[in-house]
């Protein structure tokens, strides 16, 4: 069965890691899919992946920072149907430091893109998906069906991890967008729920040292964490994915203004 058929989505930062997992997991299920990304090469590799599978996407290439260009693209995604029906807010960058050496442009990057990024994203759909809905309603009288907002958020943000000030503080600023939008938007059955990852095999926890873009965890930290872990290993990036497709889905029409871990039964405080 596919669970979101025909429906137009638009992930964002879906060039690689849990992103890509979502836009393929989202077009498998006979989603359109608009695959953001802000390195170009990775988008359209993910585009691609979906097309080989007999699925529909196109590549929207930019940085979510840019609210020019996110209005830009949740226009063009909004094209074909009139309507966005799913927007993922899954980009997002880390920049670790500790406090005492956090820079200001640290700081000002990660807020940019993990926190703003959401923000204009959603503002940017606004006229495809509130608007649209506050439409069928006046005309036909109800909604025609619920449209889906998912964010991100970290177990990392939760339990507070040292050398993340700035990445923590803007997932857990994804809580309270979430939990704001999801009142805001619920007379126009527009569901906002978020996802935190916990441990999950992408480059942001691939071991820093054998890493050239300065991402990823020091090694020996990264072994301390997955040793902890319940189920003896990191989440796939599809393990998350599979959550995303539940919020998307009309699975989870009546769940809104919530927030779920995906962390395997690790345990947060
Ligand atoms: N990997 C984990 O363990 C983990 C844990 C908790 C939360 N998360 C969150 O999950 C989400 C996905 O992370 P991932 O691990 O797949 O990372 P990733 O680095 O593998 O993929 C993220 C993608 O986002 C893109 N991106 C970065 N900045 C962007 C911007 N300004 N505009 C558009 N795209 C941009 C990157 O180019 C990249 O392709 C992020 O929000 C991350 O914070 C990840």
């Amino acid at each position: 069965m596919e669970l979101v058929a025909n429906r137009t989505a638009v992930v964002t930062g879906a060039g690689r890691g849990i992103g890509r997992a979502i836009a393929v997991r989202l077009a498998a299920n006979g989603a359109v899919v608009t695959v953001n990304d802000v390195d170009e090469q990775p988008a359209r590799e993910t585009v691609e992946i979906i097309s080989a599978q007999g699925g529909k996407a196109e590549p929207a290439v930019g940085s979510v920072t840019d609210p020019s260009f996110t209005d830009a693209m949740l226009s063009q995604a909004a094209a074909r149907t009139g309507s966005v029906d799913i927007l993922v807010n899954n980009a997002g960058i880390t920049r670790d430091r500790v406090i005492h050496r956090m820079t200001d442009e640290d700081w000002s990057f990660v807020l940019a893109v993990n926190l703003t990024g959401t923000f204009n994203c959603i503002r940017s759909a606004s006229p495809h998906m509130r608007d649209t809905a506050r439409r069928e309603l006046e005309e036909l009288g109800e909604v025609r069906y619920h449209r889906k907002i998912i964010n991100f958020y970290s177990t990392a943000a939760i339990r507070g991890n040292p050398g993340q000030a700035n990445y923590t503080a803007a997932k857990m600023g994804n809580v309270g967008l979430t939990r704001t939008i999801a009142a805001e938007w619920a007379r126009f059955r527009i569901n906002v729920n978020a996802v935190a990852p916990g441990f999950t095999d992408t480059r942001l926890t691939q071991p820093r040292e054998e890493q050239a873009d300065g991402l990823g965890i020091p090694k020996a930290q990264r072994e301390r964490m997955i040793a902890t872990l319940p189920f003896g290993r990191p989440a796939s990036p599809d393990d998350v994915a599979a959550v995303v497709l539940f919020f998307a889905s009309p699975l989870s029409d009546f769940v809104t203004g919530q927030e779920i871990n995906v962390s395997g039964g690790h345990q947060i405080p």
